[in-house]
């Protein structure tokens, strides 16, 4: 396979543009980051699900700036050519957008090329003030794993009146600057709606197959996280024969449109 060339956000765009599918898993270290990029992987989440999965805690609400910034260095310092999306935490963007930009700007010095932030309408003038002074920002709308509280725990999203909001809300941070949507535990038929009306790559997470990319926890897909598997997960280990070949086999499978599968993993 010819070297892959490092992606910007040109090339993102010019990918959802032509139809084809974004793989993204999550990652939160160097060696990781090595295998998933020289697996394909397009899209490096340093998501704060590293609260619950590496460090055992209930949510993504511990943790830190300091974390965050950590683990974004050590996946940036692994990686080569795949795009870096780094999480934003709990309560660093939530105050005044000039709040966000100070955080923002340590994330980005950490190696990331592009950050995440969880909300709707609220989070829309912070999304403008750091598209506007050069942060390519991804936004997140549906369950918002920082608001697990106000949400009553992991539920779907945006069944019923709460679609409209959902739509208005997707709208609002397109014209805000968002570049890339997160839609996680959405209705599929919502997903896919979504993803056709609006000009920016959707990637979804329990949001069906008509996103225009897929993430998932990298340990859910490799099937060694502990407790109950969500019903969008599929555990990429069965038939591999080691992480590398798993990671393969999700890559492909996104791309094909064969995961994630609408009868067996949507809402
Ligand atoms: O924190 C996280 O890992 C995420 C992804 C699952 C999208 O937000």
């Amino acid at each position: 396979m010819p070297e892959r060339k490092p992606l910007t956000l040109h090339r993102l765009r010019a990918m959802h543009a032509a139809g084809e599918k974004l793989a993204a898993l999550t990652c939160y270290d160097a060696t990781f980051a090595r295998v998933l990029d020289d697996a394909g992987v397009d899209v490096l989440v340093v998501g704060d699900s590293l609260g619950m999965v590496l460090q055992g805690q209930p949510s993504t609400l511990p943790v830190s700036m300091d974390e965050m910034s950590y683990h974004t260095a050590c996946v940036a310092r692994g990686n080569r050519t795949a795009w870096i999306v780094a999480d934003l935490p709990f309560g660093s963007y939530h105050e005044a957008p000039e709040q966000a930009w100070r955080n923002a700007s340590k994330l980005m010095q950490a190696g990331a090329h592009m950050l995440k932030l969880e909300g709707g309408g609220w989070t829309v003038p912070t999304v403008r003030f750091l598209v506007e002074r050069g942060i390519p920002v991804c936004a997140h709308l549906g369950f918002t794993p920082q608001s697990v509280h106000a949400l009553g725990g992991f539920r779907v999203q945006g069944r019923d009146a709460g679609a409209a909001t959902l739509r208005a809300e997707a709208q609002a941070l397109v014209d805000a600057g968002a570049a890339i949507l997160v839609l996680e535990l959405v209705p599929a038929p919502l997903a896919r709606d979504l993803s056709s009306a609006l000009p920016i790559a959707t990637i979804g997470i329990g949001a069906g197959t008509g996103c225009s990319g897929q993430v998932l926890v990298l340990h859910d897909m490799l099937g060694i996280t502990s407790g109950k598997r969500p019903r969008f997960v599929r555990d990429f280990m069965q038939g591999a024969a080691n992480i590398d070949d798993a990671v393969r086999l999700y890559v492909a499978e996104v791309k094909s449109g064969r995961y994630p599968d609408d009868a067996l993993h949507s809402y």
